[in-house]
């Protein structure tokens, strides 16, 4: 092991990608590997600025802990910039970090888009002067090593690039967590001599705070598969228990108390068996096509039927709750006032990629409702670019969107005029801070009746219904 740490004192690595993986995972690093430079590079300049923000209300993403290592280990041994072909250059390990998302129409509709994780290891390959180990951060298709490893040998043929896959299970809202106690570390490597040594290297880096059995080594192909099937299992998940909420609502069971008598078997268990509105964010639902499209494309059309079943519940999933709020409407929301508390796809997070609440606003923008949308940490502008783009997508002209955007305002929960004349408070996202709204001042200025859609079971029902309130819980009658 002698060798490793004496090459550990020296080690310079670098990310590309200051996203929400790629800059929790080298903050942590570098607060455990005081020894290692690590540097976060990316070609967004403004993301960068933010990143080196004194003001650390300024970063550029919110996770809760974040700030404080920021502050702890940014300018020390964390840095920031723009400055890619530099850092490249002097690092001997560069984790790619950058964004692999859903191909959208085309011959490869929801296949991996990699544009952005080739183009970065082209790069990558162009400024390197010395040997690397890269490694696959990024969520890639399973042999996505075969395309580093074809890229790096064509640009430069007389350097040696050793590639490991280190995917990332963290969970936004919980990542500091995650990834100071994450249940496992999974790197995958050739079974040469060199790969092993460039795995072992990085088995080390982890070792700094990582027990030696919670690194699980694999090939490569196994270690790169085995995230799209983790994120198509939690999905599987949370689909189950919300196919079941279903039939909750039209049998007078419910999906509460199902999950709990469900999850208490061991060979269960009782995470992720939580029903709401559906699952969003940036991962599951584009991990989940890219585990589709892979089996279409080597001929598994049952097995890509079998995960299509799963985002299909997801969707239906969102129009049941749609369709629960029209219903108890008559059909009719035109010019109802609707309050949507909530935006990000869940707790804890800015981040409102592929939330369920757009679908839900949108739809009942579309249906005439004017809404004050709010949430704890997504901004008025994201909103607006979430809602803007679903929109155009459908293909409704700018002139539409306009419209349909004059019909929200943004005002805080805090005050209770927000609610005035309102006739539902629909809730998308379980913030805590909306389970200690004063309900009893909201329902004195909300127009009668007064409905509350729970779309993520925070909310005391038999509390709100002696206040006076029509409740709709999901998976329950
Ligand atoms: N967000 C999550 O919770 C999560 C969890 C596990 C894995 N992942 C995976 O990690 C990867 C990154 O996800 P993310 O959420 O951090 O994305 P992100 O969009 O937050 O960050 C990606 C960053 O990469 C930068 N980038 C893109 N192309 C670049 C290039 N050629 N050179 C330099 N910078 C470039 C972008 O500017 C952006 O800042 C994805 O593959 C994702 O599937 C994400």
């Amino acid at each position: 092991m002698g060798k490793f740490n004496l090459l550990l004192k020296n080690l310079k690595i670098c990310s590309v990608g200051a996203g929400y993986v790629g800059v929790p995972t080298m903050a942590v690093f570098a607060d455990y590997c005081p020894d290692v430079e690590f540097n976060v590079v990316d070609i967004n300049k403004e993301k960068i600025d933010k990143w080196n923000s004194d003001d650390l209300s300024k970063l550029p993403i919110y996770e809760p802990g974040l700030d404080d290592i920021i502050n702890k280990v940014r300018g020390k041994n964390l840095f920031f910039s723009t400055e890619i072909e530099n850092n490249i250059r002097k690092s001997q390990i560069i984790f790619i970090s950058v964004n692999t998302p859903s191909v959208v129409t085309g011959k490869f509709e929801n296949s991996s888009d990699l544009s952005n994780f080739k183009k970065c290891a082209e790069f990558i390959a162009k400024c390197s002067e010395s040997d690397k180990i890269i490694v696959e951060k990024s969520t890639v298709p399973v042999k996505s090593a075969d395309i580093l490893k074809k890229i790096f040998k064509t640009i430069k043929p007389d350097l040696k690039f050793q590639i490991l896959s280190n995917p990332e299970f963290l969970a936004e809202g919980s990542a500091i967590d995650n990834l100071r106690f994450p249940d496992r570390v999974l790197i995958g490597s050739d079974k040469d001599t060199s790969s092993i040594f460039a795995r072992d290297l990085l088995v080390n880096v982890y070792k700094n705070w990582i027990p030696k059995q919670k690194i699980i080594t694999t090939n490569l192909y196994s270690s790169e598969l085995s995230k799209l099937v983790s994120n198509a299992f939690l999905a599987q998940r949370i689909s189950s228990i919300n196919s079941i909420s279903a039939l909750c609502e039209v049998t007078g069971a419910d999906i509460s108390e199902i999950a709990k008598a469900v999850g208490a078997d061991s060979r269960i268990g009782g995470k992720y068996l939580k029903s709401s509105i559906g699952f969003g964010g940036s991962c599951l639902k584009k991990d989940l096509l890219n585990l589709i499209y892979l089996s279409n494309y080597y001929g598994l059309k049952e097995v890509a039927d079998y995960w299509l079943g799963v985002l299909k519940i997801n969707q239906f999933q969102s129009k049941r709750f749609i369709n629960k709020i029209l219903k108890c409407f008559n059909g009719n929301v035109n010019n109802k006032h609707i309050n949507i508390l909530g935006w990000a796809f869940k707790q804890n997070t800015d981040d409102s990629r592929d939330s369920p609440s757009i679908a839900i606003a949108a739809h009942l923008i579309t249906k005439g409702a004017i809404l004050n949308i709010h949430d704890v940490k997504v901004s008025k502008f994201n909103i607006i670019s979430d809602l803007s783009s679903f929109w155009k997508n459908k293909g409704f002209c700018s002139e539409k969107v306009s419209e349909f955007l004059d019909r929200i305002t943004f005002k805080k929960t805090n005050d209770i005029d927000t609610f005035n004349n309102s006739s539902a408070i629909v809730i998308l996202t379980e913030w805590k801070e909306y389970k200690v709204l004063n309900f009893n001042k909201i329902y004195a200025v909300m127009s009668k009746p007064s409905f509350i859609f729970d779309g993520r079971k925070i909310l005391n029902k038999s509390k709100l219904k002696s206040i006076g309130y029509k409740c709709f819980e999901i998976g329950k009658n």
